[in-house]
């Protein structure tokens, strides 16, 4: 690998071919590619066209012929119940070999979704691999979503079969999960053909006859299956992440892309070599636990921690100093959201001194935009790299980031410092013109997107290129907004949507808003992202009543909490509502939300020249004011 970064990053954009077919060589083929780049077919571009692999091939069978099978491959350690088990990479080569040999048998083949909603058990990691290995296409569901986001994707992906466990805990609550999915197929109009069950000793889930398989028992009778070769081209997997609606978006990764990023990105981005031991502190259900929990690990030949509990209260707030200790990681990579919650118990770090973290070479943020005082304070502590990097579900690894594997380049307090090889990423006005070096843009993509970021949404291209490409003709939206400054340095500054990152998660105010507004008393609703010290942001919603509606204003704020966390899930934290007479908008009846959020945030605000009524926006003020926000003052 060449040592300079703008060489290395020069050659990726100027030679795609070139610099991918080289990091594909890296990998295990059944059948070489035809053609790297593929862009028969723009604005569609595919990667690796004409070969053939396999990726649960290339996460564990590969290493075992290479003589790594007695190596860890993963280590469940989980505090909440006080397991820590190890695989060798033969030992989860075995299991996952098994439990494909198990969906085989219920008439899983190649092609066939399979919904995945799991806690952080290993068990997990086994279904994701063993769906690699026959071809079958996951879709991991979060555990915290509710039972009606469940149908939603069960509706959407048509899994053949859902798999799943009894339970999930948080820190001591034993959380059931069979009810939810359960009242998740009653809903749903797609009915899954078998729900493969995983009973947890904490939870003993019911089973429903004929369909409902015991994973245990299952597999003591299932053969092990072999690695089905798969097109490049063919899906990996679906991850369903927020849009604009309540309608989540079916990001697809396709397999060959996949491989050859997230290999290349160990070494690249994390300077990671075969043998370390990595360690994403996140949860199978997001983005983050897909790449850097599962796969790309396991593609570099390292041992992965598949951590069940929290930054806090599992049991306090040195967990993370314990698991880096004990199964001395290199390199760490969570939100600075867990960092946040990590200060805030432990300000000076003592939990930090009874343990040996001397293995820990670098610590990796993404999520959320780390903010300075985390990092200094994350710096200081530890006294190792920490590098903000940036990266979206969509793009499946990082856009830009201090890729400490090609050149270690000096950090900025709020930049996760310049685009990584592949993203060609550029700040551009409403016309698709480049602004200024350092002036706020679009933050957008020239086509073609790197591989292992999404070739389309599942099974609608229509909607892929009207969500992301058709807004800056050639370019790929981000949906950031940002600057690069004159050093290259980039700097994402907001959503140019209605998402929202509470502790790291994506969500999307208006599907808050939806069902906000089906609450028989609002006549209208707005929900804004406002600023918070642990989570970085929170929902808040502002309700209109329907005139003549009088009954008690804390029972229906009540309603529509318990609205949000059964339809959306507990993961939404919404927890704040409000009612108001009235809402500021511009003269065309747009909501001022940016006024809203300043004045929230305690931020000074300009009132807008386009405001229908400035007088409303004392009442805003006291009305965060009852909520607890102080007013921001107009100046
Ligand atoms: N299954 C069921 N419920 C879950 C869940 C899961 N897998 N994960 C979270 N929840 C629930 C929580 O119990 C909580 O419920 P509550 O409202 O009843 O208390 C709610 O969802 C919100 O959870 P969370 O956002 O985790 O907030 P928290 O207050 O429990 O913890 C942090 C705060 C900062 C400790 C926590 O958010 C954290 O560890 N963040 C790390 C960030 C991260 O992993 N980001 C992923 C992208 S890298
Ligand atoms: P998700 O798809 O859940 O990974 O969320 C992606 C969004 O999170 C991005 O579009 C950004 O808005 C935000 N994000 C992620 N990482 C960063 C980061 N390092 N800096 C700023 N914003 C980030």
């Amino acid at each position: 690998m060449t040592i300079n970064y703008d060489e290395t990053f020069k050659r990726s954009i100027t030679n795609p071919d070139d610099f991918w077919g080289e990091a594909a060589e890296n990998c295990h083929w059944y059948k070489r590619w035809d053609k790297v780049l593929d862009d028969s077919n723009k604005p569609l571009y595919r990667w690796f066209t004409g070969g053939e692999t396999n990726t649960c091939y290339n996460a564990l069978d590969f290493h075992i012929d290479n003589g790594r099978g007695e190596q860890n491959a993963l280590i469940y350690d989980s505090p909440v119940t006080g397991v820590v088990e190890t695989y060798t990479y033969s030992q989860l080569r075995d299991s996952v070999a098994k439990f494909a040999g198990l969906l085989a048998s219920v008439g899983v083949s190649k092609g066939d979704r399979i919904l995945i909603y799991m806690p952080m058990i290993a068990e997990a990691a086994i279904a994701m691999l063993a769906c690699a290995r026959i071809g079958a296409i996951h879709s991991v569901v979060f555990g915290g979503f509710a039972a009606n986001e469940l149908a939603v994707r069960i509706d959407d992906a048509k899994p053949k079969v859902v798999v799943s466990a009894s339970c999930g805990i948080e820190i001591t609550r034993v959380i059931p999960y069979k009810p939810l999915l359960d009242e998740a197929i009653n809903i749903s109009t797609h009915k899954p053909g078998n729900c493969i069950i995983f009973q947890r000793s904490q939870e003993k889930a019911g089973l429903v006859p004929e369909r409902d398989i015991d994973w245990a028992e299952a597999m003591v009778t299932a053969n092990p299956h072999e690695c089905v070769p798969m097109l490049a081209t063919d899906p990996a997997y679906i991850l369903y992440t927020s849009g604009t609606t309540g309608a989540p978006k079916g990001v697809v990764r396709d397999i060959g892309g996949h491989i050859v990023a997230l290999k290349w990105s160990m070494k690249g981005v994390y300077d990671i070599n075969p043998g370390d031991v990595y360690w994403a502190a996140s949860d199978i259900g997001w983005v983050v636990g897909h790449s850097y929990i599962v796969y790309a690990p396991l593609f570099q030949g390292c041992t992965t921690i598949l951590y069940e509990g929290k930054p806090v209260g599992t049991p306090d707030a040195g967990a993370f100093w314990r698991v880096i200790s004990d199964h001395k990681v290199n390199a760490l990579f969570t939100a600075p959201t867990a960092f946040r919650a990590i200060k805030r118990d432990d300000p000076q770090g003592e939990l930090l001194k009874t343990y040996d973290l001397s293995s820990l070479k670098t610590l990796f943020l993404a999520g959320e935009r780390t903010d300075p005082d985390t990092l200094k304070w994350a710096e200081n502590k530890l006294g190792i790299p920490v590098i903000d990097h940036w990266w979206q579900t969509e793009t499946g690894w990082a856009i830009a980031a201090n890729c400490m594997g090609v050149e270690k380049l000096k950090v900025k307090d709020g930049s996760p410092t310049k685009p990584a090889p592949g993203w060609d990423l550029q700040v551009v006005d409403a016309n698709t013109q480049p602004v200024k070096t350092g002036e706020i843009g679009a933050l957008v993509i020239k086509l073609p997107l790197p591989p292992g970021s999404l070739p389309t949404l599942w099974h609608n291209d229509e909607g892929y290129v009207k969500t992301y490409l058709d807004e800056f003709p050639g370019y790929y939206k981000t949906a950031d907004a940002g600057f690069i400054d004159e050093e290259g340095y980039v700097f994402v500054m907001s959503r140019t949507d209605d998402i929202i990152n509470v502790a790291g998660h994506r969500l999307s105010t208006g599907a808050m808003e939806e069902i906000l507004t089906d609450h028989p008393d609002v006549a209208e609703a707005a929900v804004l992202g406002v600023d918070d010290k642990l989570k970085g942001e929170i929902p808040v919603g502002f309700l209109i009543l329907n005139s003549g509606v009088d009954r008690d204003h804390g029972v229906i704020v009540n309603e529509v909490i318990q609205m949000v966390r059964d339809r959306i899930g507990p993961v939404a934290s919404f927890k704040v509502a409000t009612i108001v007479d009235r809402l500021p908008k511009t003269r065309s009846g747009k909501i001022l939300r940016g006024t809203i959020r300043k004045i929230a945030n305690n931020q000074e605000y300009k009132t807008p020249a386009t405001i229908d009524d400035p007088t409303i926006l004392s009442e805003m003020e006291t009305a965060l004011a009852k909520i607890g926000y102080a007013s921001g003052k107009p100046n």
